[in-house]
């Protein structure tokens, strides 16, 4: 099957720092590195690492060029990605000693394309296929009711939270995918528990905790560990596991094995520095996983 993936494609500008700073201070970088960044273009290449058929739709201006030739390189489809006047998205990334971060985004090009691209693309999907979703793109809203009405399955990380953006893709996601604070964050709007969330498959990720799987309809409450592993940058973490994810559940494994090899990812990721060029590949989750004896 195919995964169509609506999703940013940023620059990120990434900042190594001693601690992240505070208010009023000004702190200078250890390092200071660009690459390819963006929510939708880590998952994006994560999925397509993983093994999945990947079409991209999004958008970025001028200066984009080579984040598409990035993605191509990876075997990620941008035929669909629309080209525009505004300068692509990027990102502002602090990364402190520990390996966390702060982040701030310039939406650009990600919010300066017309739907027409997104509706294009999907006429070329079928029953069954997945649309993968973050919040940091135009026409999530649309593009989620358009999709399941064409019978694909909607997969959709909430993030960057903004209530009212989940509100009004949630009618139609199949499976939501939400870090604990995000979890948090959308129980306390709807006023049920961080579990309860009305949405047929919710994943729940936990950092270095793991995360959980919850399926009410089968009754499935799964938790998966995260390996253990010395974290140096955990940006982008949660968009590799959300794009291994993806990749595992449209090639048919079974909710424990997509975890399991999302999981091992992730961890993978955290242990090295930048984004979307940190995304291993699966021949290396496979030796990690085996290593691991998992
Ligand atoms: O999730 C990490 C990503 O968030 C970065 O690549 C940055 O571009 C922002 O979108």
């Amino acid at each position: 099957m195919t995964i169509y993936n609506l999703g940013s494609i940023n620059i990120d500008h990434v900042y190594r720092l001693p601690h992240l700073p505070g208010p009023g201070e000004t702190l200078a970088a250890l390092d200071y590195r660009t690459g390819l960044g963006g929510k939708g273009a880590n998952q994006s290449a994560a999925a397509a690492r993983a093994g999945a058929r990947v079409v991209h739709l999004g958008a970025v201006g001028p200066d984009g060029g080579w984040t598409l030739d990035r993605l191509r390189g990876w075997g990620v489809e941008v035929d669909h990605v629309a080209r525009v006047e505004a300068a692509t998205g990027h990102a502002i990334i602090n990364v402190d000693a520990a390996g966390e971060n702060s982040i701030v985004i310039h939406h650009g090009a990600n919010h300066g394309f017309a739907f027409d691209a997104v509706d294009r693309a999907l006429a070329g999907a079928a029953p069954g296929d997945l649309l993968l979703l973050q919040n940091e793109t135009a026409h999530q809203a649309r593009a989620a009711m358009l999709a399941a009405g064409r019978g694909l399955r909607v997969m959709y990380s909430a993030a960057p939270f903004e209530v009212a953006a989940v509100q009004a893709v949630l009618p139609h996601v199949t499976l939501l995918a939400l870090n604990a604070v995000e979890a948090a964050q959308l129980s306390a709007a709807l006023g049920c528990a961080p579990e309860a969330v009305p949405v047929p498959q919710l994943l729940i990720t936990r950092g270095a905790a793991g995360a959980d799987w919850i399926e009410p309809a089968r009754g499935l409450h799964l938790h998966v560990a995260s390996p253990k592993v010395a974290a140096v940058d955990t940006t982008g973490a949660g968009d590799t596991f959300a794009g291994y994810l993806a990749a595992g559940l449209d090639a048919g494994d079974p909710p424990e094995a997509a975890l399991r090899r999302a999981a091992a990812a992730a961890a993978l990721k955290v242990t090295r520095h930048g984004t979307a060029d940190a995304i291993p590949a699966r021949a290396e989750v496979e030796a990690f996983l085996a290593g691991a004896g998992a």
